[in-house]
Formats: C-alpha cells, sequence, structure tokens
C-alpha cells in the first residue's frame, strides 16, 4: 500500500531495517522527553480555520539563500544515511534536487561531497561539526567551496554526543561475541536490507573523513575516531575562525535561546537554525516550536530564521512559518522513508507534505507563504 503520510513511511522504514539501525533513526536521548515535546507541542498548536477567500491557486515558493525553492522544507543532515538504503544520500539527494528543495549532507555520510554531488548534479548544502583537528575541518571546507556547495551549516548542539539508550541497549558500537551475534541475528531478520545495502552497498566508511582517517578498516573505527574527535572546548571563537574561512552562506545550527541566537548574528552567520538535534542531545531542553517565537522575535528579522524538530506532516510546516520561521528542516522524515522506500519513498514523501501544506495554506486562507503570521494561531 502506498504510504500516505510520514507516518507511514515510519512504518515502512520499522519493517524493513534491521532494529539497530530503525532504532537510530527513530529514537533520542535519554528518556525521550524533548523529541516527544517536538512533537506534542507542534500537535497542540491550534491553526485558525477561515472560510469564503478565494483560496483557489496558494503558492509554496520562496527563494532563500540564493535559491528557489518549490516549498519551505530543507532536509536536514542525517547521518549514516547510506546505510538505510544503498548509496543513501546520493538517492535522497536526488530526490530533494527533482523536488527542488535542499539537501543537506553530513559530516557523518556514508557518501562524500563529491558523490553525492555527481548524483545529484548539483553541490549539496555541507554541514559541519567542530573537531579537534582544525587542520582536517580547514581541509574539509576548502573542498566544499571548491565543490561549490552554496550552504555550510555549522552544527553547535554537539560539544559532545548526547546519551541515547536504544543504542547500546541495541549492541550499536559494542565490542564482544554476544553484542556481535545479537547484531547478525538482526541483519538477518532482514534479508532485503541485508542485499541491498549490506552486499551492494559499500564501502561503508564515513567517505568524508577517509583522508582523516585513511587505516581505518571499518565503520567502528571511525566511530572511535569521532567520538574522539568531537571538541567540548568549542567557543563563539571558533565560529568567527569557521566565518574567515568560508565567504559563502553559513547557517548554525542548534540554537534555542534568544542570546546565542544574538551572539550568532553578532559573528557574522548568516541565518539561524533553531534545533535540538531532534531531541538527540539535551534530553530535557524545551521543544523547537516553544523556542521559535523568542529567538524569532531576538533575531527581528536581522537574518533569516527556520526550524527543525517535530515536523511530520505539511500542517506542521505552515505552524513553524506562523511563528517566524522562513522555512523548516525536515529530518527523520527523510530518513525514514528512505529506509522505507529509497529515492522513490523520499520523493512520494515530500510530494504528501507539499500537498498537506497546500491544503493547510488553503483551509487558513493563505495563498502565500507570507500570509503565514501569528494571526493564524489559535493561542
Ligand atoms: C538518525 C539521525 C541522524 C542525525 N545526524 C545528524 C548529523 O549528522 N548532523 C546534524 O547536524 N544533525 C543530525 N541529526 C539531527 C537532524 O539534522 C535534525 O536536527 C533533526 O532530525 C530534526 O528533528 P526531526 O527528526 O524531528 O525532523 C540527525 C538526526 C537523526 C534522526
Amino acid at each position: 500500500m502506498k504510504p500516505a503520510s510520514v507516518h507511514d513511511h515510519r512504518e515502512r522504514a520499522r519493517s524493513r531495517l534491521p532494529r539497530i539501525l530503525f532504532d537510530y533513526i527513530d529514537g533520542a536521548a535519554m528518556t525521550e522527553t524533548t523529541l516527544r515535546h517536538n512533537v506534542s507541542d507542534m500537535e497542540d498548536l491550534c491553526l485558525r480555520q477561515r472560510v469564503l477567500r478565494n483560496v483557489g491557486t496558494p503558492d509554496t515558493s520562496l527563494s532563500l539563500f540564493g535559491q528557489d525553492w518549490a516549498m519551505p522544507v530543507a532536509m536536514a543532515p542525517i547521518g549514516l544515511a547510506g546505510y538505510y538504503a544503498r548509496r543513501g544520500e546520493t538517492q535522497a539527494a536526488r530526490a530533494a534536487k527533482a523536488a527542488c528543495i535542499p539537501f543537506t549532507l553530513s559530516t557523518v555520510s556514508l557518501c562524500d561531497l563529491e558523490e553525492t554531488t555527481k548524483a545529484a548534479g548539483v553541490p549539496p548544502w555541507f554541514q559541519l561539526y567542530v573537531l579537534r583537528d582544525r587542520g582536517y575541518l580547514d581541509a574539509l571546507l576548502q573542498k566544499a567551496r571548491d565543490l561549490g556547495c552554496p550552504v555550510l551549516m555549522l552544527t553547535v548542539d554537539m560539544p559532545v554526543a548526547g546519551r541515547r539508550w536504544r543504542d547500546p541497549r541495541n549492541g550499536l558500537g559494542a565490542a564482544g561475541t554476544a553484542a556481535a551475534l545479537k547484531r547478525a541475528v538482526d541483519v538477518l531478520r532482514h534479508p532485503e536490507w541485508l542485499w541491498d545495502v549490506q552486499v551492494h552497498g559499500g564501502p561503508h566508511i564515513f567517505g568524508n573523513l577517509v583522508a582523516a582517517q585513511p587505516d581505518a578498516k571499518n565503520l567502528s573505527d571511525f566511530w572511535t575516531w569521532l567520538g574522539n574527535n568531537f571538541d567540548p572546548t568549542v567557543t563563539w571563537d571558533d565560529i568567527e575562525w569557521i566565518r574567515a574561512r568560508w565567504p559563502g552562506t553559513l547557517l548554525i545550527k542548534g540554537i534555542l535561546e534568544p542570546d546565542d541566537a544574538r551572539s550568532a548574528i553578532k559573528a557574522g552567520v548568516d541565518g539561524i537554525i533553531v534545533s535540538n538535534h531532534g531531541g538527540r542531545q539535551l534530553d530535557g531542553a524545551r521543544s523547537t516550536i516553544s523556542a521559535l517565537p523568542r529567538v524569532a522575535e531576538a533575531v527581528a528579522g536581522a537574518k533569516p530564521v527556520l526550524l527543525d524538530g517535530g515536523i511530520r506532516n505539511g500542517a506542521d510546516v505552515l505552524r513553524a512559518l506562523s511563528l517566524g520561521a522562513q522555512a523548516c528542516l525536515i529530518g527523520r522524515a527523510w530518513a525514514w522513508a528512505l529506509g522505507g522506500g529509497g529515492q522513490a519513498g523520499v520523493s512520494s514523501m515530500l510530494e504528501t507534505l507539499r500537498q498537506e501544506l497546500i491544503v493547510s495554506m488553503q483551509l487558513t486562507a493563505c495563498t502565500r507563504l507570507s500570509d503565514a503570521g501569528r494571526h493564524l494561531i489559535d493561542a
């Protein structure tokens, strides 16, 4: 049956992917309270239904950061996507290109910048973690610049990795025979994935990190290197260091507090992404949709504000625009669609979101995105 909603894509991913991968996507930090609040706070926002206002031709398009978008949705960086489907990042980037929306390649993707650019025919946005090895960061930035990546997205809410309980319970990254056996049984229960990704989808390495880790033999070698390379000493001075090396559009991802938004603007970023990493970092942090109005107020139109976290349908996109976002990013929505149905799955999910956004606009009497505002929210 064709998936009708993001939720349906999630269920398809649940049946196709080994549990260890499904839970890696689906899970969040510790009690997963922030993840739940991202979704439930969004659902709790009532939209005002308006009637009899000629809503025949709604327009979902916009122009942002020098690009034309078919709708105010970009694909957020998702690590390990090459494990959800064969060369997963290339499939997702192609779906984004076909839908005329931006795709962001994670630092920790399996497919590297070149492979993704070649597959999609356009360079992706590139997401960067601040790693200890600044020399390597410099080289990565150079590569992204040379390829023509139009946007650098700097993720700042991960100076250390959050504690995610599902992963160790499933034996992710664990050494020893018992964990290996558990993973093997999990994989054998999903032969379609095993054939498509494990057998034919290699190499299973972090493409963008190969040069930093020439001796790494498998993903767990990379994982160990990465774990040791997140930099908890990073400060606003480092943002200036990166700003000096990236003349193009620079977005900062992981802002929840108005003060931090003001500091980011001062440091010279071109846009703010209100994000709590999909609830995967600080469990107990507030939901992004509840943080958005205060951040948007602090930024006061100086730079665009985007939001991610909890976008599960087109009405959620409208909710975020109504509270001050210029656009949204989706994370799990595309990871589930990719895991459940590859490129076709992502394309179908994106079209569903677009149709849902159109209908939500029509039923709230919006014909342009600029019609969205606080007046749409019945609070
Ligand atoms: C499986 C998974 C992997 C992720 N990997 C990254 C990453 O590599 N870099 C990053 O900045 N954010 C990463 N994120 C966070 C997303 O970019 C985004 O902030 C989050 O998924 C938004 O919430 P949503 O999933 O509710 O849409 C990841 C999220 C998930 C679910």
